[in-house]
């Protein structure tokens, strides 16, 4: 396999090749350089096979949608990803093919829950989570710095010292190191524990990102129009979280919430399936149909989606339109089902 970096920039994209079968995989598109990219495999004679984030991106929106679009490539992210437009969620351990080479998925969460590193052919696609001479912020909803710490120590440390690392950012202008080097040199890392490591990034001052929910909402919710408000992070984080035994327990109560769940409809009948008795009206919908709901304005509502994310932006809505008890399932569906709680599908 043969790779190289498309944008030339801070932010990295990249493009992974097999010379014999022409059949290609690209990471981390941008929205913005999705025409450079048709051009790069048009001119390269390259058949795009896959489309990965290796995370949900917070500071630039992901290209992969438009990318799917115009070539067909299903789009690949980790089990944990809100998107809706993932067409195959992948785990530690799965392979991803790349004409006759293949890439392993190690899960590497801490920059974000979905962060994952792609390792294969001597080389290993880390996302945010390790960079050159630095790690990925871990202070967005989601981040963990001990996970962090495990993810590189236990999972990128453990290959091989001479794999090359080719991360989703740099500042300073390096565009590959290698694992032996990072453990050597990685100044955020050298000789910490997981405590000192933790302590470490909670002291340093990131700066804050402009824009931060215009761009992650779209990406998480893989809406991308101008009429869709999304809610402040004030507001998101005002949303009440209920975990999936309370809703349960709600559900068998004399008063049982009112279920709404914002997924699209191929997931609502998909393999995580749906909570008996909810109503479905996919997020993208749901401001044309707030008065469907109307009648409901003083019951509670929970929000349903399938990791939570979605449905805490469809929460924050509801109570921006005068909702007054609104709570959201915390982890979705898929902590819907890893408590085994009932499904239909
Ligand atoms: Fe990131």
């Amino acid at each position: 396999m043969q790779s190289k970096e498309l944008n030339h920039f801070q932010c990295k994209c990249y493009l992974v090749a097999c010379e014999q079968t022409r059949r290609a995989l690209i990471i981390d598109p941008e929205r913005t350089h999705v025409d450079r990219y048709i051009g790069m495999l048009a001119y390269d004679g390259l058949q795009l096979q896959a489309i990965v984030d290796t995370h949900t991106h917070a500071d630039h929106l992901s290209g992969s949608d438009l990318l799917h679009a115009l070539t067909g490539a299903p789009v690949m992210m980790h089990d944990s990803a809100p998107s809706p437009r993932v067409a195959r969620h992948v785990r530690d351990g799965d392979v991803i093919e790349v004409g006759r080479g293949s890439l392993k998925v190690l899960h590497t969460p801490g920059h974000t829950p979905d962060s994952v590193s792609l390792f294969g052919d001597g080389r290993v696609f880390t996302g945010d989570v390790l960079l050159i001479g630095g790690t990925g912020r871990a202070d967005f909803a989601g981040g963990d710095a001990g996970q962090q710490y495990d993810s590189i120590t236990q999972k990128l440390f453990a290959l091989p010292d001479e794999t090359l690392v080719f991360p989703a950012h740099d500042y300073r202008g390096n565009t590959v190191s290698t694992i032996g080097d990072e453990k050597r040199h990685n100044p955020r890392l050298g000789g910490r524990s997981r405590r000192e490591y933790i302590d470490l990034m909670a002291s340093i001052e990131f700066p804050l990102l402009d824009k931060i929910q215009e761009v992650l909402q779209p990406n998480q919710t893989a809406i991308d129009d101008d009429e869709m408000k999304f809610p402040s992070l004030a507001q998101l984080n005002e949303v009440r979280q209920l975990n999936p035994r309370d809703v349960h327990a709600n559900r068998e109560s004399k008063a049982p919430p009112v279920l709404v769940d914002v997924r699209e409809a191929d997931e609502f009948h998909g393999d995580l399936g749906h909570i008996p008795g909810s109503q479905l009206i996919p997020l993208k919908d749901l401001p044309a149909h707030i008065e469907e709901l109307r009648p409901h304005a003083a019951d509670h509502i929970v929000l349903v989606c399938r990791s939570g994310v979605r449905s805490t932006t469809a929460a924050a809505i509801l109570t921006a339109m005068g909702f007054s008890e609104v709570s959201n399932l915390k982890g979705g569906m898929l902590a819907w089902n890893q408590l085994k709680l009932p499904v239909e599908r």
